[in-house]
């Protein structure tokens, strides 16, 4: 059992859970080489929690400090949305082998969910540190998980060729200009918008399907709200990807997910997974 389990459920629920992210949710993992086939199976275990609502293989893989954040909350595993099973339809797994951790982006229509994760490992045992869930449900802004499905399925996803891929720094750099755009009025210029861009948020898509989409139309114009904050990060160059989860203080601190690819130094496409703001949607 995880220390954190020991401590009454209701200290932890009753936490303002900016505060409540633990530090090791804030920062990389022991910098370190990692594998991909370790990354993979702790992935494929979750999804299958996920998929079964039941957690026995997935807690052998926890460290003996790990924890589970939801929607920005550090709870226990038993009370959380993994007991619940659900029929995936949509997965997919980036890796960050730098910070050895993975995001996966998972769709249930019948839930209904969309569901962001990222699962942090310590690079010298494997052991699951931390799994931190971002998830959407019915009311979240922009909620409607059968739309987001169609689009997500019609989006290409593939490895970039080596020699194509950009730079760890660079792909991080683009992500965070994105997220300051509503604190920053300097930071639209710093964002490498490409063309075609798509942005997918929540079930509303920008995309025509034409060369010549732009993510621009509709980015923030004040940008003087409070700022996206607790970012934490996977990124994967091969996929030319970094997934930031954060706290959108402009939004009454709703937990966000943002996920970015960028394809040949541009921003190709944007995808986002916010809850309720203000008021939590029960999941
Ligand atoms: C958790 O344990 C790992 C070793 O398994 C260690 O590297 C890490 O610093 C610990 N994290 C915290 C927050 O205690
Ligand atoms: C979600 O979108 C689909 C496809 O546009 C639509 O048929 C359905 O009614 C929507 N569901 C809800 C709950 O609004
Ligand atoms: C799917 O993508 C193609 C090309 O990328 C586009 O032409 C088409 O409109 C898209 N379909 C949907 C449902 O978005
Ligand atoms: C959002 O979080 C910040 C930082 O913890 C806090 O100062 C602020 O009061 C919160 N806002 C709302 C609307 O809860």
């Amino acid at each position: 059992m995880a220390p954190l389990s020991l401590l009454p459920l209701a200290i932890l629920a009753s936490t303002p859970f900016a505060s409540a992210i633990p530090s090791s949710h804030l920062y990389p993992y022991p910098r370190a080489a990692c594998d991909k086939p370790t990354l993979d199976s702790a992935a494929d275990t979750y999804v299958s929690a996920q998929t079964s609502g039941s957690l026995n293989t997935l807690h052998s893989l926890f460290a003996s400090n790990f924890t589970y954040l939801e929607n920005n909350k550090e709870i226990l595993t038993e009370q959380s949305l993994l007991k619940k099973p659900l029929k995936i339809e949509h997965r997919r797994t980036n890796h960050d082998l730098v910070t050895c951790a993975t995001y996966t982006e998972l769709v249930a229509p019948t839930g209904p969910y969309v569901i962001g994760t990222q699962i942090k490992h310590d690079a010298a045992t494997g052991k699951i540190v931390s799994i931190d869930t971002v998830a959407s449900t019915t009311g979240s802004w922009l909620f409607n998980a059968t739309k987001t499905l169609s689009y997500v399925l019609n989006e290409t996803w593939v490895e970039i060729p080596e020699g194509k891929r950009d730079a760890r720094a660079t792909i991080q750099a683009a992500g965070d200009a994105y997220l300051d755009m509503w604190s920053d009025a300097a930071a639209d210029k710093k964002v490498p918008w490409g063309t075609p861009c798509v942005r997918l948020e929540g079930s509303a898509y920008t995309g025509t399907g034409a060369a010549t989409d732009s993510c621009k139309p509709g980015i923030p114009s004040n940008h003087n709200q409070a700022p996206n904050t607790h970012r934490r990060y996977v990124i994967d160059e091969s996929m030319g990807s970094v997934s930031i989860f954060c706290v959108w203080e402009h939004m009454m601190n709703a937990s966000d997910s943002h996920e970015f690819r960028l394809e040949n130094g541009k921003l190709r496409y944007v995808h986002t997974i916010t809850e309720c703001g203000g008021k939590t949607c029960k999941l």
